[in-house]
């Protein structure tokens, strides 16, 4: 039997840690993915070490060498295009895109941000949400649509917030449990669990009312 394999880009601008967790799923063929490329729009990060590493197929294109978002963002578009990808995961990529790349890879795009959205769309949410004295922190996988951060949104980590908590050792935190979230959301999607119907999200055959919430291992009061 023939397993087909969704074709997978990664865009990053950072240390890819969320990239090497997909890496590892796919090497111990937990995650059905094949990942065919890696982007990166900033060069010389550590990202790219580790795509090369797992001899995946990276590339830099650095924004700075536009003379605007829109010309960036349309050889942005066709050099993912070239992958020919099922699905695009938005790993630390820490740009605005236009209308015109996220509508070419309309309901196969993936993002994830360090927030329980709709809370703190933007930057500085572990600042935010120690600030706003949460009690709770976490990330969102969502749909890239037009809106930063707004698209709807499939699942969360939730973590703790805790009295010693810095801004440091919450996105420290963050960040573990999105090592656990991501390649769980890549799997339903790459199984073909998981679609998009007028902005609602269906798992299984069934809308999402809300996101699903990983909350293994975590002290939720
Ligand atoms: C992650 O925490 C991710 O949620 C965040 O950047 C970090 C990337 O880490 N993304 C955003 O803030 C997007 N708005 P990584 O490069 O080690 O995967």
């Amino acid at each position: 039997m023939t397993t087909t394999l969704c074709r997978t880009v990664v865009l990053i601008s950072g240390s890819g840690t969320n990239l090497q967790a997909l890496i590892d799923g796919a090497a111990r063929q937990e995650l059905p993915i094949d990942l065919v490329g890696v982007i990166s729009n900033r060069p010389g990060v550590a990202g790219i070490e580790r795509a090369q590493k797992a001899d995946i197929p990276a590339e830099v294109i650095d924004h700075t060498q536009f003379e605007s978002r829109e010309a960036f963002d349309e050889v942005l578009r066709e050099a993912i295009q070239a992958y020919a990808p099922d699905l695009v995961v938005l790993a630390g990529y820490m740009r605005i895109m236009t209308p015109a790349l996220v509508g070419a890879f309309a309901g196969k795009m993936l993002n994830i941000h360090p927030s329980l959205l709709p809370k703190y769309p933007g930057l500085h949410t572990h600042r935010r949400a120690l600030e706003n004295q949460d009690t709770h922190h976490g990330s969102s996988v969502h749909l890239v649509t037009e809106e930063l951060d707004g698209g709807p949104v499939i699942a969360q980590s939730v973590i703790k917030i805790d009295a010693d908590d810095t801004e440091v050792t919450l996105a420290d935190k963050t960040k573990k449990a999105e090592h656990t979230l991501y390649p769980e959301v890549v799997k339903w999607f790459a199984n073909g669990q998981l679609s998009f119907v007028q902005g609602t999200v269906i798992l299984d055959g069934r809308s999402l009312a809300s996101p699903i919430q990983l909350t293994e291992d975590i002290d939720i009061a």
